[in-house]
């Protein structure tokens, strides 16, 4: 089984990238639904939110959960990934588990694939996100000479969690797309990445408002490209089950979470209610 973490909805869309890539994984999917959003919350509680997700996952049944976790959420890879990995994970029960993030590899696809190494790349991103400039760290490191406009969208993916109107939401991705313009002067950014995953449930809205000759990034498929090569580079994650329903767990109403998944994502997808006391003691 892989664990998936995101704070809500938005970690579904790398659910639906991994689960067309990987028909025969098993996923666990855990969205902390009642915490949600995590974008503008103190560092120090996104680390202990996600960590007590992660041990659920690894936990999550008897015979042992989930030994892979990826953090399908951009902000919880920003803030607690690094932090995870070095300071927690090693020196903890499960150290022989690991967790991923989805930076990294979003960034290796985006680099590896663009021939214009000084193109103007636009990245939309919860506060927390942005702030940690690790998108920039990471697209400078691969290619120094790209114009990287980091573009903060304070209010989306809570709104996207509190199920707004259509006009509630185009109004916020439009003013997200004309602060980035007035940073390039009006000009297309080349390409643009929606660095959180809650943004593609309304890629729609932000290709509508961003020029037309801006191409968007998919985060999913980026992800599940560099899954694939690391589960062929790490064998002991190999899979011994059978594929079995991937399961949908909230620490909020899973009722709600359903029906909202169902109006975002266009899928029917049973959520159950994750055990509370774990996530939010
Ligand atoms: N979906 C998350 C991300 O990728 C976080 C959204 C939030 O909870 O603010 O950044």
């Amino acid at each position: 089984m892989i664990g998936l973490f995101d704070t809500g909805h938005g970690g579904l869309t790398i659910y639906q990238a991994l689960a067309k890539e990987l028909p025969q994984r098993n996923f666990v999917y855990f969205g902390d639904h009642a915490n949600a959003p995590y974008g503008m919350k103190p560092a120090q509680e996104i680390l202990e939110l996600t960590k007590a997700a992660i041990e659920m996952l690894f936990g999550i049944n008897e015979n042992g959960g989930c030994r892979l976790v990826v953090l399908a959420c951009n902000t919880a890879t920003a803030v607690a990934l690094r932090t995870l990995q070095q300071q927690w994970l090693p020196h903890s029960i499960h150290s022989d588990k690991r967790v991923l993030g989805i930076i990294v590899p979003t960034v290796e696809v985006a680099t590896a694939t663009h021939e214009d190494a000084s193109e103007t790349l636009a990245v939309f991103g919860t506060q927390r996100t942005i702030e940690s400039g690790v998108y920039e760290i990471e697209i400078h490191k691969r290619n120094p000479k790209a114009k990287v406009i980091a573009q903060t969208c304070r209010q989306l993916a809570g709104a996207i969690e509190n199920s707004a109107s259509e006009n509630e939401l185009e109004q916020l991705v439009s003013e997200a797309v004309r602060e980035c313009l007035q940073k390039t002067n009006g000009a297309a950014p080349q390409r643009a990445l929606l660095g959180c995953t809650h943004f593609p449930i309304v890629e729609h809205l932000f290709r509508k408002h961003l020029p037309q000759s801006t191409q968007i990034l998919s985060q999913g498929a980026a992800v599940a490209d560099r899954l694939i090569d690391y589960l062929q580079r790490h064998p002991e994650f190999a899979q011994h089950e059978k594929k079995r329903q991937d399961l949908f767990l909230t620490s909020g109403d899973a009722q709600r979470v359903s029906r909202d998944a169902a109006r975002f994502l266009g899928v029917s997808l049973p959520f159950e209610t994750a055990l509370k006391n774990t996530i939010l003691n």
